[in-house]
């Protein structure tokens, strides 16, 4: 991995930061020194995150923010401009998995629209409403928490790693949202934004019924991309062992 940046200094927002891998990136990157604005779409929930980083000495700041909600977005960009006048890091964490275990040949349309909602269109309405922020930064940072689902690589054919896990609606978001981050990268070439895709693997949260390995684990990948140097990759998808393959 590239260089890393010094987080002190830096403000970051987590989408969906009140639980699971979204409140371990936000901890390690308050743990770094950045300031991190936990973004929840329950005000309460978010309060509670905050206080429980702040109780262990850092800096975080709730921010209201529910990704499929235009006006909730827009009041989330300018409660931060307000307040810091600018945005280093935005990691798109807020996800959503409610169309499980059913062939594609069952899939539910309005499940697969729900999901690419919250998947996809809502990560281009945050990214968009906070990319002016992000541009008064000197090393936007721009993290989307993608998915081993996601990759055409591993799902294709039968006897690719994941082609078992079924779930139309959920894989294919993820797959479309790494298509973001290759149609952004290529934006953000030769300005100091970039743009990458994380996977953290299977996950013990509240998606995975608590499957997997702790989601301190899976946050690594994403506060490194967040603080990836000027040497750091821009329109990549990457784990906690290195690349993964599209
Ligand atoms: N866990 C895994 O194994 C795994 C693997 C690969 C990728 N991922 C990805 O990693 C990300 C985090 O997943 P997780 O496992 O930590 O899931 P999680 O524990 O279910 O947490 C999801 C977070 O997203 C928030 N959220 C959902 N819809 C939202 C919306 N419209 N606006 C704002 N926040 C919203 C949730 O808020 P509420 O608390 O209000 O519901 C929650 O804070 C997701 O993008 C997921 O697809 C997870």
């Amino acid at each position: 991995m590239a260089q890393q940046l010094d987080a002190k200094g830096r403000i970051a927002l987590i989408t969906g930061a009140n639980k699971g891998i979204g409140f371990e990136i936000a901890r390690g990157l308050a743990e770094k020194g950045a300031t991190v604005l936990i973004g929840a779409r329950r005000p309460q929930a978010g309060e509670e995150a905050a206080q429980a980083l702040r109780q262990e000495g850092w800096a975080a700041v709730p921010v209201t923010i529910d990704i499929v909600d235009e006006a909730s977005v827009a009041a989330a960009a300018e409660q931060i401009a307000e307040q810091f006048g600018k945005l280093d890091i935005l990691v798109n964490n807020a996800g959503i998995s409610i169309e499980r275990g059913k062939e594609p040949s069952e899939s539910d349309v309005a499940l697969m629209r729900e999901t690419y909602e919250t998947n996809v269109f809502g990560v281009v309405a945050v990214t968009n409403a906070m990319l002016p922020l992000l541009r008064k930064s000197d090393a936007g940072r721009i993290v989307n928490l993608s998915s081993g689902l996601g990759s055409f690589a591993l799902r294709s054919g039968p006897d690719a790693p994941l082609s078992h896990m079924r779930s139309l609606a959920y894989n294919s978001s993820k797959t479309a949202l790494n298509a973001l981050t290759a149609n952004y990268a290529n934006e953000f070439e030769g300005t100091p934004i970039k743009i990458n895709s994380a996977n953290p693997g299977l996950c013990a949260t509240d998606l995975t019924f608590g499957n997997g390995r702790p989601a301190s684990e899976g946050a690594v990948a994403a506060v490194e991309l967040a603080l990836a140097g000027a040497d750091g990759p821009n329109g990549g998808f990457f784990g906690d062992q290195g690349k993964v393959p599209w």
